[in-house]
Order: structure tokens, then sequence, then C-alpha cells
């Protein structure tokens, strides 16, 4: 397939932006570039700003100076149709990403394809199935979230947040709330799914260990401004203090992933439309 204008510019684009909820700005100057393809980390510390960003990436909150340009689109002169259409494009895992309670954890993944494609039974299934597999709770799909954990609830807004095969995706704190083997394994998978789908992620965390291993690029935020920005290698060697205050942490070694497999599941499994090639 030919590249298109599309799959070639920037994924997003962030030129001297200052963001902010009152007349003074809580960040100003900051550039930023995510090509399609990278993972690209946003460091800050608690209150710096961050979701604030992520705020202006989504258009839910338009820059006091600056311009923001998502998937080529500038959310301060599109129209709320062309908002909307770029808003299908991102994927986007919040903070307080919060599943609706009443669902399943398969029911949870599959709404957005119920709501924005005419995918059938068996393609959403196959594509829920998957998304779940990549964060290790397929075998979890049939669990009301009320009867999951906290960590396990952030897995299932992950593959919630990519389920449309985004081309963009932000990531707010994704590593919260998850014990240091799943946080590993996290991150390694906001890698695989970016390379996967060809996606751009915005990792947006303080977590320094996690998302230098997959970063192309980071980004450190603090006391209003951008204070570096460089491969992990670069930060890793710059002696600016608020450089060096963020690079400590341990990960830790691989312990199972996937939730187990359970008779319940099964049972689950057996209930759901065939898959493809099932059918007489
Ligand atoms: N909707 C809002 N209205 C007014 N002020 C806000 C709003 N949201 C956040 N703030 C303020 O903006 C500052 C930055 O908040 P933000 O949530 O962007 O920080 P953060 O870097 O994401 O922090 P954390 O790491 O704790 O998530 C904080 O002082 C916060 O109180
Ligand atoms: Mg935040």
């Amino acid at each position: 397939m030919p590249a298109t204008a599309a799959s070639t510019q920037p994924a997003l684009v962030f030129r001297q932006v200052a963001v902010g909820y009152t007349e003074t700005p809580l960040l100003s100057g900051i550039d930023l570039h995510v090509e399609p393809g990278q993972v690209v980390t946003m460091l800050g510390g608690s209150g710096s700003g961050k979701t604030t960003l992520l705020r202006a990436a989504t258009g839910q909150l338009l820059p006091m100076a600056g311009t923001v340009q998502v998937l080529g689109t500038d959310f301060a002169k599109a129209s709320p149709a062309a908002v909307r259409a770029v808003r299908q494009r991102m994927g986007v895992l919040f903070q307080q990403g919060a599943l609706f309670t009443d669902l399943t954890v398969f029911e949870n993944v599959a709404f957005a394809l119920r709501e924005h494609t005419r995918m059938n039974e068996t393609e959403i299934r196959e594509r829920v199935l998957d998304r779940l597999q990549a964060v290790g709770l397929r075998a979890a799909a049939h669990l009301r979230t009320g009867e999951i954990s906290g960590g396990m609830a952030r897995r299932v807004a992950l593959a919630r947040a990519v389920v449309l095969d985004p081309e963009l995706v932000l990531y707010d704190e994704p590593f919260a709330g998850l014990d240091p083997i799943a946080m590993g394994i996290t991150a390694q998978l906001i890698r695989q799914l970016s390379d996967r789908l060809g996606c751009a992620s915005l990792l947006i965390t303080h977590d320094v260990p996690e998302s230098f291993e997959i970063s192309d690029r980071v980004y450190l935020i603090g006391k209003g401004r951008l204070h570096a920005s460089g491969t992990p290698a670069e930060l890793r060697a710059s002696d600016d203090p608020y450089v060096r205050q963020f690079l400590e942490g341990l990960p830790d070694g691989p312990v199972a992933f996937q939730y187990p497999d359970s008779p319940a599941f099964q049972q689950w499994l057996a209930r759901q439309p065939a898959a493809k090639g099932e059918r007489p």
C-alpha cells in the first residue's frame, strides 16, 4: 500500500503551547513531537500539569497560546464534526478510567466497537479477546468489573483504549495501581501495541524505568516549563538536576501475567458466537 499523507504526517505536535485553567498558565513554551510508530513519554511530578497537557491533546482544553495539531488537525480551528472524526482515530487511557460497573470485562472492551463500527458478533469477539489476551485478561472476559482488582481494571481500560485500532493513543499513568511485574509487562505491551498497530503513543507518567525502557523520546516538565527532551540515553546522561531527580527505580523479574483459565471462562466462551471458519 502506498504511503498516504495520513501515515506520514506527525501524529501529535505541540508548538510553544501554554495551558492552564486561570489567566496564569500552568505550563508554557511546550514543544512536543510524536511521529507514527513512536512511543514518546511525558514525565513530570504530581501536579506538574501532565493530565492538563493530555486534555490539550484530546481537545478538551484549548491552548492559551501556541498550537496543538492532532493527526493533522488543529482543534482550535476545526469544526465539531472534524473534532469528533479525529477523536475516533485516537485511543485514550484516562487516569481515572472508570469502567462500566454493570458490564462484564468483555462488554466494557466491546462497547466502542458496538458504538462506532458495524462489526458482527464474531468479529467483535475476535477483536476483544485479542486485546484481552494482550493485557493478560482473556480468561477474565466473563467477570463483572466488581469482581476484578484495581490493577486488572487498569489493564481492561488499556485493552479498551486500543480496541478501535487507533492511530494515536494517549496513556495517562498507565502503570498506576499495577504491581512491578504487571508494570513492566504493561510497558512492553504499550510498545508491542504501538509496533503492531503502527500507532503513535504518548505515555504520561512519573515512572522512569518502565517508560525509558520502551520510549523513543522522553520529555520532562516541571515548574511550569519543559526542562528536557531527548532519547532515554540522552536524558540518562544529563546532569540537569530536574532530570537527575527522576532517574531512580528498579524493574522486577517475569512472573505469570495471564489471568488463569477456568471452567467459568470456558463455559462463557462456549456460549459465544463461533469464530470465523467454524460456521457451516
Ligand atoms: N479542571 C481543573 N480546573 C482547575 N485546576 C485544575 C483542573 N485540573 C487540574 N487542575 C490543577 O492543575 C494542576 C496540574 O494538574 P494535572 O492534573 O495536570 O497534574 P498531573 O501532572 O497530571 O498530576 P498527577 O501526576 O498527580 O496526575 C494542579 O494544580 C491541579 O490542581
Ligand atoms: Mg495526572
